[in-house]
C-alpha cells in the first residue's frame, strides 16, 4: 500500500491517528462518505494537506467524490498496523503502569497486557485485572517465551534504560517510554517517549498569553 522507496515522513505518520479518530467518529454517525472540503474543516488541516499525505499511500478518493469513510478508516488502520494485535508488556506496577493496565481500551485496539513487572516485593503476586505483576527479574525469559511485540516503561527515569536493555536483548522491537528520560536503544528497536508534561505546558502558555 505504501509506495515504493517512499519515505513517510514522521509529520505524515503522527497525523495518522487524528485522521482515523475522525473517521470512526463518522463511521459512527453512519455516514458513508465524505468530501475533502468537510474532512478538511472537521479536521482543522487544509484540504491538499490531507490529500497530499493521503497520496503518500497511494491516494483515496475520487475528484467530485470525496472520500468513502468506512474504506478509508479501513485504510488508515492496516497502514498503522492496528489490522493485527501486539502482545505488550508493562514494567513499572506503580501508579502510572496500573493505569494503563486498567484502561481496557488499548486492549480493544489490539494491545493486548500479558504481563506486569516490578521489583517491589509488595506488588509481585498482585493482579491488575487478569494481569500478573511479577519479580522484574524474570522478565527476560518472559520476554522469550511470550513473544512480547512491546514493552512499556513506567518506572522512575534512573531505572528506566536498564528496563530497556533488557526488553531490546530479549527480542522486544517496540519500547512506549513514559519515564521522563531519553533512551538508548539498538538501530532495530523503536522508541517512543510520551510526555504529559510537555503537553500541559503548552496548555500553561496558551492561558498565559491568552488575552
Ligand atoms: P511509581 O513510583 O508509582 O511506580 C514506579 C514503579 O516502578 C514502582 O512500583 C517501582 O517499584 C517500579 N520499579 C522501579 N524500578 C524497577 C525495575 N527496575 N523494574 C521494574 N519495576 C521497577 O511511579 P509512577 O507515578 O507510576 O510513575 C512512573 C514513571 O512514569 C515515572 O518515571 C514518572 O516520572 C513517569 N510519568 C510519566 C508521565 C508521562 O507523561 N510520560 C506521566 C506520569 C508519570
Amino acid at each position: 500500500m505504501i509506495k515504493e522507496n517512499a519515505k513517510i515522513s514522521m509529520a505524515v505518520i503522527r497525523r495518522l491517528p487524528k485522521y482515523r479518530r475522525y473517521l470512526s467518529e463518522l463511521l459512527e454517525k453512519g455516514r458513508e462518505r465524505i468530501s475533502s472540503k468537510e474532512l478538511s474543516e472537521l479536521i482543522g488541516f487544509t484540504a491538499s494537506q490531507i490529500r497530499q499525505d493521503l497520496n503518500n499511500f497511494g491516494g483515496f478518493g475520487q475528484q467530485g467524490y470525496g472520500y468513502k469513510v468506512e474504506e478509508l478508516y479501513k485504510a488508515i488502520g492496516k497502514i498503522l498496523g492496528l489490522d493485527h494485535s501486539y502482545n505488550t508488556i508493562i514494567v513499572g506496577a506503580g501508579n502510572l503502569g496500573q493505569a494503563i493496565a486498567n484502561y481496557t481500551n488499548f486492549d480493544k485496539a489490539g494491545f493486548i497486557p500479558i504481563g506486569m513487572f516490578d521489583i517491589n516485593p509488595k506488588l509481585i503476586g498482585l493482579k491488575i485485572r487478569d494481569i500478573e505483576i511479577m519479580d522484574a527479574d524474570l522478565m527476560g525469559d518472559f520476554i522469550k517465551q511470550n513473544k512480547v511485540d512491546i514493552g512499556i516503561i513506567c518506572t522512575s527515569k534512573e531505572k528506566a534504560q536498564s528496563v530497556a536493555e533488557v526488553m531490546a536483548t530479549n527480542g522486544i522491537k517496540g519500547i512506549w517510554n513514559f519515564a521522563p528520560t531519553d533512551i538508548q536503544a539498538p538501530s532495530d528497536v523503536v522508541v517512543e517517549t510520551v510526555h504529559l508534561s510537555e503537553s500541559l505546558y503548552t496548555i500553561s502558555f496558551l492561558l498565559k498569553h491568552h488575552e
